[in-house]
């Protein structure tokens, strides 16, 4: 019998001095896209995240705030709170280093490293770096200064307690080469292995109280707390039930995922480890160190005051886009530039046509020819089956990625797909198919929705939000990945568009909120910059116009639009006659409600100049049929 694979993930606990930011968000989004992917994949999961809330950081934040640490970091506490939620993060605990049950657990582990006899005190000097808390050598310094933070270190002497940690180099070095993945990315695990060609120095782990009060008291002496570090990294082990909970710790440690930041590599892969051995716990899966956020190149930081609040984004641009920009546009373990610019590229590009789109042609093609019912399978052709087939091998592939850590590569794995469906739709022309063939049709249009119903499950866990607006739309939520999971006769539900398209020339004052994410505003007599930005302006060609009879204003003008045909009745035959507009490339608005006028069907509406009587269409020269028109 095979028991149920388990997934057991953590984020670094964040300093509690100060506001969470992008970098922060990232790699809890991270932990958050990897769990729902392994609960998809039916798997038991734990997730961790929380506040690191001991140390000289907080305290002094504390005290330039004129407040008691405790009461600064209860108030720091549901910020981050808040801000999760607001991303969707599904965390299983969420565990601050001041509770009670935290405390006890870093006492207990500081005892039986003392009883292992790996402790002991000594004088020490250094250079103390407040912003890292931690000593740093003469030879690490730059300049005499923090690497880190670029400013100049006070040295300092002081008595206190050392953790035997050069005891367990070699043991530590052999434990890396034995498994190969503990720490990842690979070039993480060589510079690891590098630093470890040195002799490993024995690690400073207390802290006078006469110089930080603000941390756990060491059990074997009340003048000194316990090194922010050595109190930290045990909340690992604390939020699973370390001490308290042995049935839930042995069920997920030591199968144990650390999510970092290449910052706090050394911390993870050297003091953790070789505290572990020395407590007698089992050491985790895997340290797995991601890279950088950079805006122009340097590290986004509270302490380099480049920050960008992830709130604005998101009430700009909605959490899923946001939380599909981080996953798809870093390598995991790479550095990476964030900038608006590449944002909205691959919001535009990826979401708005790719994946929107397809999803806004479909239903509109089953409303317009299927009552909005979804039509029959039919039967199918090689085409379908081509589909089918990569649906099957895009979601086992994703699975594989997903399980490797290649987030983005899982992601780019589904766009692919989704653009592959785009040809299809493009290949089979179901818009013209109607026409002859309205079973064939059907079958591409059906075809077409399950394959959005399986992009939608398999990039819900990154877009959790907006691909459930997909499965409402068709009908299909708590469906499985198994191909077929539509039901023909079912009828689609009205959604709003999934990702209305970001305007460059104004992205500053775009909103491009959906339904989805924040209520609607009411239409008022002055349209908002957001409503107007809703309206679809396309280029497109005539190619066919006649006169609707008993009706002098009107032509009937059939336009292609870049691949589809439409039927637009327009109000100009006082000023056109259908030869003159014959192949006129013309800017039509796409996404009206189709109406119906004298009683042809009317999809869409020109744009014209008009002043007194006269009425000039507005065309434009050489453009791609089907192009966006945008506003400047
Ligand atoms: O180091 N790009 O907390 P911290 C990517 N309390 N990730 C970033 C980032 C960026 N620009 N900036 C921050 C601490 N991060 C300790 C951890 S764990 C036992 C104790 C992320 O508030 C990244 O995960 O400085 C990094 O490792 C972490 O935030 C540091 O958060
Ligand atoms: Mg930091």
């Amino acid at each position: 019998m095979s028991e149920t694979k388990k997934f057991y993930v953590t984020t670094p606990i964040y300093y509690a001095n100060d506001e969470p930011h992008i970098g922060h968000s990232y790699t809890t989004i991270l932990a958050d896209v990897l769990t729902r992917y392994h609960q998809s994949a039916g798997e038991e999961t734990f997730f961790l995240t929380g506040l690191d809330e001991h140390g000289l950081k907080v305290q002094q934040a504390a005290e330039a705030n004129g407040i008691d640490p405790q009461d600064h970091c209860d108030k720091m506490a549901p910020k981050w709170k808040a801000l999760w939620e607001k991303l969707h993060i599904r965390y299983s605990n969420f565990i601050r280093t001041t509770e009670p049950r935290h405390e006890k657990v870093v006492q207990d582990v500081l005892n039986n490293v003392n009883d292992a006899g790996d402790i002991y005190v000594d004088e020490y000097g250094g250079h103390y770096c407040v912003g890292c808390e931690r000593f740093y050598t003469e030879k690490e310094l730059e300049g005499g200064k923090c690497p880190q933070h670029e400013k100049e270190l006070e040295f300092i002497t002081e008595k206190n307690y050392f953790f035997r940690m050069s005891k367990y180099q070699q043991q530590l070095i052999d434990y890396i080469n034995d498994n190969p993945e503990f720490i990842q990315p690979e070039h993480r695990k060589n510079e690891i292995l590098g630093f470890l060609r040195q002799p490993l120095e024995d690690l400073c782990i207390s802290r006078p109280k006469s110089r930080l009060s603000w941390g756990v008291e060491l059990p074997f002496d009340n003048d000194y707390v316990t090194y922010v570090w050595f109190d930290a990294l045990l909340n690992y082990v604390t939020g699973p039930g370390y001490g308290s909970d042995a049935e839930s710790f042995e069920k997920w440690w030591p199968e144990t995922v650390h999510l970092i930041g290449k910052d706090i590599l050394m911390t993870h892969a050297v003091y953790w480890p070789t505290m572990l051995m020395s407590a007698g716990i089992p050491l985790p899966k895997t340290i797995f160190a991601h890279g950088w956020w950079l805006m122009k190149e340097s590290k986004m930081s509270k302490s380099l005051g480049n920050v960008v609040n992830p709130l604005e984004l998101i009430d700009e641009y909605g959490v899923d886009p946001v939380r599909y920009y981080l996953m798809r546009e870093m390598v995991l373990g790479q550095d990476s530039n964030f900038t608006m610019e590449s944002f909205i590229k691959r919001y535009n590009a990826d979401l708005a046509n790719d994946f929107g789109n397809l999803l806004s042609r479909v239903s509109r093609l089953i409303e317009k020819n299927f009552d909005g019912k979804l039509p029959d399978w039919g039967t199918q052709t090689p085409a379908e089956e081509e589909i089918k087939k990569s649906a099957v091998s895009t979601a086992s592939n994703m699975n594989a990625l997903t399980h490797a850590m290649r987030i983005n590569e899982a992601i780019e794995e589904t766009m692919q797909f989704i653009r592959s469906v785009n040809r299809y739709m493009e290949q089979q022309a179901p818009w013209k198919l109607v026409k002859e063939d309205k079973a064939a049709a059907g079958r591409v249009l059906i075809t077409a929705a399950e394959a959005l119903r399986v992009g939608a499950l398999l990039l819900n866990p990154v877009m959790p939000n907006r691909t459930l607006t997909v499965l409402e739309t068709l009908g299909a939520v708590g469906t499985e990945l198994k191909w077929g999971g539509l039901i023909p006769g079912n009828e689609l539900k009205k959604h709003p568009p999934l990702f209305p398209r970001i305007e460059v020339e104004n992205k500053t004052k775009t909103k491009t909120k959906t339904k989805t994410d924040a209520k609607e505003k009411s239409v008022e007599n002055v349209i908002t910059f957001d409503e107007f930005l809703k309206v679809e302006l396309k280029t497109a060609k005539v190619v066919q116009a006649e006169i609707v009879e008993g009706a002098d204003r009107l032509l009937k003008l059939q336009i292609d639009v870049g691949g589809e045909r439409r039927q637009i009745v327009a109000g100009v035959a006082e000023f056109y006659s259908p030869e003159d507009l014959l192949e006129k490339m013309i800017v039509i608005v796409t996404n009206l409600t189709p109406a119906k006028i004298r009683g042809i069907e009317s999809n869409g509406m020109l744009l014209a100049a008009k002043k007194g009587k006269k009425l000039t269409l507005i065309t434009v020269e050489n453009p791609e049929i089907g192009s966006g028109v945008s506003v400047g």
